[in-house]
């Protein structure tokens, strides 16, 4: 597992509008090795999305800053549209937040797949819907499907279909950006474990899974990288993450997840105070500094930069050593 599919360096993706510059992405360092599921957590509004949706397409109001991010050692932040385009679905898929909304009413589930991938130039003859019989297979949804309308289908079996469709050409690294967030819970563990099945049978090289909910990214995600208000936390091996983290704000969102062995009338769950820092026009220092009990003077003053602690564990504070030995958390 050490070639690099992905290698993000210094990555700042704003939205530009008329009040000035939202910062959502702001200079960002990270990699996804082949055969390696990445989660992404954090609080809602941390940029996850907008990481997302512009490593596959940079559409106004978001605008590249600067940076890079290498797709297999080529920066396809440079690219042109009509560039990235022979790249989308091939080399880098997406399912997006919200994609199972997204089906026509009006066209039944075949004609629906016939029309996204003639855009990408396939042909969707008997040929190629024998591959899709074959995925559907793979998914234990019925060929049927193909005849239904989406109104006709629950969301487990739209969410599985939309898996399909994103992956029909193999794609290197696959995108998931909140796939389990509308689903109940036995349909959130059937989509989390097919990402991690069609890795296994090398359908995608790789995959970004986006979520808020740690403790799915702990059921398949080799490694989570926590993001807080368009910067990273911590990145670090799936289990480092949950059982011993070092940044206060991953400190904080695991003593808020609730635990097996406690009963909630002996522990409350701890929450995070306060709400995360306006994106527009936000200067120099820790984001995380108003929220931060290890907060110092440096933090309002400088932002930190990530640093690799031990290998493969990363993470941006100040005052990482204070708050990681810290058990009062
Ligand atoms: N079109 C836009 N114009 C200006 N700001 C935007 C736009 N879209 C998103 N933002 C801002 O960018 C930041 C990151 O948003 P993003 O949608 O990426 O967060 P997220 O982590 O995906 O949140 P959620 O968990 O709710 O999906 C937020 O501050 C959001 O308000
Ligand atoms: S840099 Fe400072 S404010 Fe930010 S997380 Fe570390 S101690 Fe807290
Ligand atoms: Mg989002």
């Amino acid at each position: 597992m050490t070639e690099k599919i992905l290698d993000v360096k210094d990555l700042k993706l704003y939205y530009k509008t008329l009040k000035g510059y939202v910062k959502a992405i702001d200079g960002i360092n990270f990699d996804i090795k082949r055969g390696e599921i990445l989660g992404i957590a954090g609080e809602s509004g941390c940029g996850k999305s907008t990481l997302g949706n512009g490593l596959i397409l940079l559409k106004k109001p978001l605008n590249y800053i600067s940076g890079q991010a290498n797709l297999n050692g080529k920066n396809i932040m440079n690219l042109k549209n009509k560039e990235m385009n022979t790249l989308r679905f091939k080399d880098i898929s997406i399912i997006p937040q919200f994609a199972m909304d997204a089906f026509s009413p009006t066209k039944k589930i075949k004609t629906f797949i016939s029309d996204i991938v003639s855009q990408h130039n396939i042909n969707p003859d008997e040929k190629f819907f024998d591959k899709v019989r074959e995925r559907l297979d793979m998914v234990n949804l019925n060929h049927s499907v193909l005849n239904n309308y989406s109104i006709e289908l629950s969301g487990g079996m739209k969410q599985r279909l939309v898996m399909v469709i994103s992956t029909l050409l193999d794609p290197e690294l696959l995108i998931c950006d909140e796939v389990t967030s509308a689903l109940d819970v036995s349909s959130q563990r059937f989509v989390a474990n097919m990402i991690g099945d069609f890795r296994d049978k090398k359908i995608i090289g790789s995959a970004i899974f986006i979520t808020h909910d740690l403790s799915i990214l702990y059921q398949i995600a080799d490694r989570i990288m926590v993001m807080y208000a368009g910067h990273i936390a911590e990145i670090a091996d799936s289990d480092t993450i949950v059982k011993n983290p070092k940044h206060p704000y991953t400190k904080a969102l695991i003593s808020s997840l609730p635990k097996n062995d406690v009963q909630y009338k002996d522990e409350q769950l701890s929450g995070i105070d306060g709400t995360p820092p306006n994106l527009l026009n936000i200067g120099e220092g820790c984001r995380f500094r108003f929220r931060c009990k290890y907060a110092t003077d440096i933090c309002a003053k400088q932002t930190p930069v990530q640093e690799e602690i031990s290998s493969g564990h990363t993470l941006a504070c100040w005052n990482y050593k204070k708050a990681g030995s810290d058990k009062n958390v």
